[in-house]
């Protein structure tokens, strides 16, 4: 893809799942790429693969300033941003803590303003900066069970918004809403949640799932990662303020017996 190569990304939550597979990506297209996560093991994994890293919580605004900076130390400034680092809890309503609210809230929302606020002044420098925030199906409609993060990811498409029309013209700013992708640290979360509130076997919850979008498969982190590609690349130059689903068409109504 055209405006890849050379190009000097920062992925959060890039040491596993989606984030991980668009570090890749990126770097597969000649991308200098570097990713944000909580130290640890997957953190570790990634920078033996080549990656550079950054330990940081992105709920802390110094850890951030600090994270960013050396970041745009190593790769010589930074005009794309991937924020991906995000939590999730399945709790009935009266069973959801206040901590369990803050922490969804601080991660997925005020962590991404963080790192976009100090990554900003680099983006704009670089007078071709990218901002893709992974958001979700359920920010464009509230799940059940899912009230803060439902309300967190709904907040990130406000918030790309915000920044899309302050940023402009030298930064775009887009959001992308993956349905369930089962192959990451969250959506095997979600899953073992699935399995053990009906009952079923995991294989059983996803043969449902599959049968509900009519492309009739679950999303993968690649599928994310192209999405997130095209709109790094030179070929979305003129896209700015939008979410993008990619759910397979499970936004759309269907009827039994339609589909080939
Ligand atoms: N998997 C899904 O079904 C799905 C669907 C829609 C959207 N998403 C979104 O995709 C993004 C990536 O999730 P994933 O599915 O790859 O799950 P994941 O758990 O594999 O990745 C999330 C990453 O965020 C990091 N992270 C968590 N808290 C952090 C913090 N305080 N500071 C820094 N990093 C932190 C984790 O360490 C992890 O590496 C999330 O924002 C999630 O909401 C996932």
């Amino acid at each position: 893809m055209e405006g890849i190569k050379g190009r000097r990304a920062l992925v959060t939550g890039g040491a596993s799942g989606i984030g991980l597979a668009v570090a890749r990506r990126l770097a597969g297209g000649g991308a200098r790429v570097a990713v944000l996560d909580l130290p640890g093991e997957p953190l570790d994994r990634a920078a033996s693969s080549g990656l550079v890293t950054a330990a940081a919580d992105v709920r802390d605004p110094a850890q951030v300033r600090g994270a960013v900076a050396a970041v745009e130390e190593s790769l010589h400034g930074l005009d794309t941003l991937v924020i991906s680092a995000g939590v999730i809890h399945i709790k009935r309503l009266g069973e959801v803590t206040e901590a369990d609210w803050d922490l969804t809230l601080d991660v997925n929302l005020k962590g991404a303003f963080l790192v976009a606020q100090a990554a900003a002044p680099a983006l704009v420098d670089s007078r071709r900066g990218r901002i893709v925030a992974i958001s979700s199906d359920a920010g464009r409609a509230g799940v059940p069970l899912l009230h803060a993060y439902s309300a967190s990811k709904a907040g990130m498409i406000g918030l790309a918004q915000s920044l899309a029309g302050e940023l402009a013209p030298h930064v775009t700013v887009n959001c992308l809403c993956p349905v369930s992708t089962p192959d990451t640290g969250m959506g095997r979360q979600v899953l073992a949640w699935k399995r053990d509130s009906t009952a079923r076997t995991e294989e059983e919850v996803l043969d449902e799932i599959r049968r509900l979008f009519p492309l009739a498969r679950t999303g993968t982190p690649e599928d994310v990662a192209a999405a997130v590609m095209f709109l790094v690349s030179d070929a979305a130059g003129f896209i700015t303020g939008t979410a993008i689903d990619i759910d397979g068409g499970a936004a759309l109504n269907t009827m039994p017996g339609a589909g080939s």
